[in-house]
């Protein structure tokens, strides 16, 4: 086999995986708008699971708040009967013999009612739609959002979850708290490094004391926001490492460095090394990479109309082979290709069909 490593069984902990590839997070909005999963979205990843997906990391998933999500349509993980929805998708990823975790979402500073650091307004939507104000949280904000952590995280331990993804990527609430410049408080949350690494750190703390010792915890954090692409949050590798250390002393088990090319090099002026594995090797613990894995339509045109083409998956497959990083997550290509393990296992990646922003509309 060509990619031995990459297609054998691996054990982080309590968590089993038959594989090293995840699906990455993706946002749907196609809930009820009650939040509740349908059995489309159990379907849909029920599909990725029987064809052979080793871990299933969900779309953002909302804790109970009511400025956690941006569209009625995007599930929550919080009432009875959310839950019982999830307990659905994943008794149905089991039963494929894969693996699941919710990503646990708060869209902070770009939700439709935005809290977040500080007063500011973040720029217009790629549609041009202007974004409200954030206003700043307060201290009964902050108890209000470390509760509704806690209370998914247990849930998410109930029903059966394999480990759950702490979303702290991308601009939304617990990144906008790490940035410099979405973060200019000047309390014990802003400022210095420490303090801006204080909330999400907190999160980090309440979600362990929900799950106990031996429930895998993933952390998925970026240099980009969504609506900054450009924004380098760790200009050097020792950012990355006081950050990276930090998850670790805080008992994170996996980390998820969302890149929008697993490739490329993580820092300007050392090297090609890519961030994710400056991330694995400054941390030690087993890190998921990123971003554009057989896809070469860039993150910032994935809604221009352009189609994109395929690209070999081999160059980033080599990171797992030569254990420059312990798994990869596939975004896009996996909603084009549903059967995306057997494909690139066996060989066949040129049959791969191309990802186009249409793809969206539907849960295939
Ligand atoms: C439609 C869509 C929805 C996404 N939603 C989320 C999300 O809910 N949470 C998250 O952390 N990342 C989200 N992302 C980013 C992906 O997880 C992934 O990092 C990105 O698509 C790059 O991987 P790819 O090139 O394999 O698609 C989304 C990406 C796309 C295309």
């Amino acid at each position: 086999m060509k990619y031995p490593r990459t297609f054998s069984p691996l054990q982080i902990g309590s968590l089993h995986l038959r594989n090293r590839i995840a699906m990455a997070p993706m946002t749907r909005r196609k809930a009820a708008e009650d939040g509740i999963p349908t059995h489309e979205i159990t379907a849909y990843y029920r599909r990725r699971a029987a064809n052979e997906v080793g871990l299933i990391i969900s779309e953002g998933t909302a804790i109970d708040n009511t400025h956690a999500f941006d569209t009625k349509t995007v599930p929550r993980f919080v009432t009875n009967d959310q839950i019982a929805g999830w307990r659905h998708v994943v008794e149905a990823v089991h039963k494929e013999g894969g693996a699941f975790a919710p990503q646990l979402w708060h869209c902070g500073r770009l939700a439709e009612n935005p809290i977040g650091p500080m007063e500011d307004t973040p720029p217009a939507k790629a549609d041009g739609t202007p974004r409200p104000t954030v206003r700043p949280m307060e201290a009964a904000d902050f108890d209000q959002v470390l509760a509704a952590y806690k209370h998914s995280a247990k849930k998410a331990k109930e029903i059966g979850c394999d480990a759950l993804e702490i979303h702290g990527a991308h601009g939304y609430l617990l990144d906008s708290f790490l940035s410099e410049t979405t973060n200019q408080r000047n309390d014990l949350y802003g400022g210095s490094v420490e303090n801006r690494m204080r909330f999400p750190l907190q999160v980090v703390d309440v979600v362990r004391e929900a799950v106990g010792p031996d429930f895998p915890i993933i952390y998925r954090f970026s240099q980009w926001k969504v609506d900054d692409y450009r924004e380098i949050k760790f200009k050097t590798p020792s950012d990355l490492e006081t950050w990276v250390r930090a998850l670790v002393k805080h008992g994170v088990d996996i980390l998820h460095v969302s890149t929008r090319n697993v490739l490329d090099p993580g820092f300007a002026d050392h090297g090609e090394k890519p961030l994710a594995v400056w991330a694995q090797e400054l941390s030690g613990l087993p890190t998921i990479g990123v971003g554009s894995i057989a896809v070469t339509l860039p993150m910032d045109q994935t809604r221009s109309g352009v189609e994109g083409a395929i690209s070999d998956p081999s160059p980033a497959l080599a990171l797992l082979e030569d254990g420059s990083l312990e798994m990869l997550a596939v975004g896009r290509s996996l909603i084009a290709n549903p059967d995306w393990v057997p494909q690139v296992r066996e060989g066949h990646w040129k049959d791969l069909a191309p990802y186009s922003h249409e793809l969206l509309e539907e849960l295939v």
